[in-house]
């Protein structure tokens, strides 16, 4: 069986990566410790987990600048572009073949290639993540860590604590995107074969 190898991911994509990722979980880490500091995880001294919190979160923002930077000036950025009108169906498409089609050990609905490096449902998620739920926490992360430029009350209710709310419901969100992506990313030609190419660069399928 030939194997077939395209350049996918350049090597600025998995420098950002690594360091987006290490950074995400030390502050998926630390931030837990914060949110039960009352009661207490045991894990962390409280004054340690604000410090790596805030070293974390200004080094992953910096690398978000650095991610969307990349996307412009780079090719990459095309591959979060571009909705066609078939795209509800496209999406089902692939969520059938997540659902069973997998199972049943039928092909890829959407064959990776230089045009195309993510299937509809990797792309949908990879956006609203990236140009959504990131650029939310980062923003009332900020907030957070500057308080003083927070409005007082919006509608009556403390601006400090919607912008918490909202900080915790995007750290939620993104802790489930993280798990769901885990479980994606193990459904290559073999469990490691997409790990694999977030080192190398190279995307590998079987022909
Ligand atoms: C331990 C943590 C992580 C691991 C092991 C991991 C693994 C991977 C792998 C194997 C890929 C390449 C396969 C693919 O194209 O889907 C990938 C791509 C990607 N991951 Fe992750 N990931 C992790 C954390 C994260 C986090 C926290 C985010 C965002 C908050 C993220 C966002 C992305 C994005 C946007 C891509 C596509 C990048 C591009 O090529 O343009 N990942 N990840």
């Amino acid at each position: 069986m030939a194997t077939h190898r395209i350049y996918l991911y350049p090597i600025w994509i998995r420098i950002w990566h690594i360091i987006n990722a290490i950074t995400f979980l030390l502050l998926v880490f630390t931030g837990i410790a914060l949110h039960y500091a009352t009661t207490g995880t045991g894990l962390i001294k409280f004054e340690t987990a604000v410090n790596l919190h805030n070293i974390c979160a200004l080094l992953l923002t910096f690398n978000y600048g650095f991610f969307v930077i990349g996307n412009i000036i780079s090719g990459n950025g095309k591959y979060y572009k571009g909705w066609k009108k078939d795209m509800t169906d496209n999406l089902w498409t692939q969520a059938k073949f997540y659902i069973s089609g997998m199972f049943k050990k039928e092909s890829h609905p959407f064959a990776i290639n230089k045009e195309r490096k993510f299937n509809p449902l990797q792309k949908i998620s990879y956006v609203a993540v990236m140009y959504i739920c990131m650029p939310l926490i980062i923003i009332s992360g900020l907030g957070l860590m500057f308080p003083e430029t927070i409005i007082g009350q919006i509608f009556k209710v403390s601006g400090l604590a919607l912008t918490d709310f909202l900080h915790q419901i995007m750290a939620f969100v993104l802790l489930i995107f993280l798990l769901v992506h885990l479980y994606t990313c193990t459904l290559g030609d073999k469990p490691g074969t997409l790990f694999k190419s977030m080192i190398n660069g190279y995307h590998e399928e079987h022909e």
